[in-house]
């Protein structure tokens, strides 16, 4: 699918990833809306590019649904969806004060597993009623969801996190099978270590300590750079049903 012929959604789009991915769609020709819960974030990204920003909490139905709405009246059927809205708290499953409230743990896999799959439902529903594909190859949309290399070494205090983000990885393959028909393809990518808003909440050491653990290149990762695979998922056609892990090999430490 060539960028500048689609219209993409990109979730958590006021912020780090998402927000760096609007702007490359949008450098590529893209139309672009971006769905956060962050009014503030979208104002300022909105007042600097020409996106479309949707206010949306992406676990619940309605607010989905009607930023869906406002999508396609908007800006027409997406063709694109990237899901970047996430949370990354960390938390022991026996910390100081006790076993850890359950409500913490679900709080994660809403937003993180529950919210990517409400956006990615209504988007896939969106795409498959296109009456006709964009090519010959009968390709009618791309979703890609984001998860983490969390999926597979989390660290100690990522119960919840690591949780959600295998979730997307498993969910990956079964998707991209049962949307194939339709002609939409279904990629995760799992990024390592990323300087976004999420990352430079860690204190400075611990941002400096996880980048030494990067083989190589010994650095947290750029927002751009995720952009960039999203634009390459986006183009090549024979990407699907798999989760690239973005990472310069790292393979996370217990701690
Ligand atoms: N930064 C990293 O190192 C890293 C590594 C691996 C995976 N990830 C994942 O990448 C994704 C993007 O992370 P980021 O680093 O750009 O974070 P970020 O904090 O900069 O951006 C996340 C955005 O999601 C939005 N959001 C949170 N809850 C929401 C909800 N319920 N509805 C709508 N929007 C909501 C936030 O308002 C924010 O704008 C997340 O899923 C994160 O788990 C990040």
């Amino acid at each position: 699918m060539q960028i500048n012929e689609t219209i993409a959604v990109v979730t958590g789009g006021a912020s780090g990833m998402g927000a760096a991915t609007a702007r490359f769609l949008l450098e590529k020709g893209a139309k672009v809306a971006i769905l956060d819960l962050n009014e503030a974030g979208l104002k300022t990204l909105a007042a600097q590019l020409d996106v479309l920003p949707i206010v949306c909490d992406v676990t619940r139905e309605d607010s989905a649904l009607a930023a869906f709405e406002e999508l396609e009246a908007k800006l027409g059927r997406p063709s694109v969806l990237v899901n970047c809205a996430g949370i990354c708290p960390a938390q022991r499953v026996v910390g100081k004060e006790g076993p850890m409230p359950l409500e913490a743990f679900s709080r994660v896999i809403d937003i993180n597993l529950i919210g990517s799959f409400n956006i990615l439902r209504l988007a896939a529903a969106a795409m498959s009623s296109r009456p006709e594909p964009f090519n010959s190859s009968g390709e009618r949309g791309v979703i890609i969801n984001t998860a983490s290399v969390a999926a597979y070494e989390g660290q100690i205090g990522q119960a919840a996190y690591s949780a959600s983000k295998g979730a997307i990885v498993a969910m990956t393959l079964p998707i991209a099978r049962e949307l194939a028909r339709f002609g939409i393809r279904v990629m995760t990518i799992a990024p390592g270590l990323v300087q976004t808003p999420m990352m430079a909440g860690m204190p400075q050491e611990v941002q400096d300590s996880l980048a030494r653990q990067v083989p190589f290149p010994k650095r947290l990762a750029r927002p751009s750079e995720f952009a960039q695979l999203v634009g390459q998922i986006i183009e090549n056609e024979m990407l699907n049903g798999e989760v690239i892990r973005l990472d310069g090999a790292i393979r996370m430490q217990e701690k």
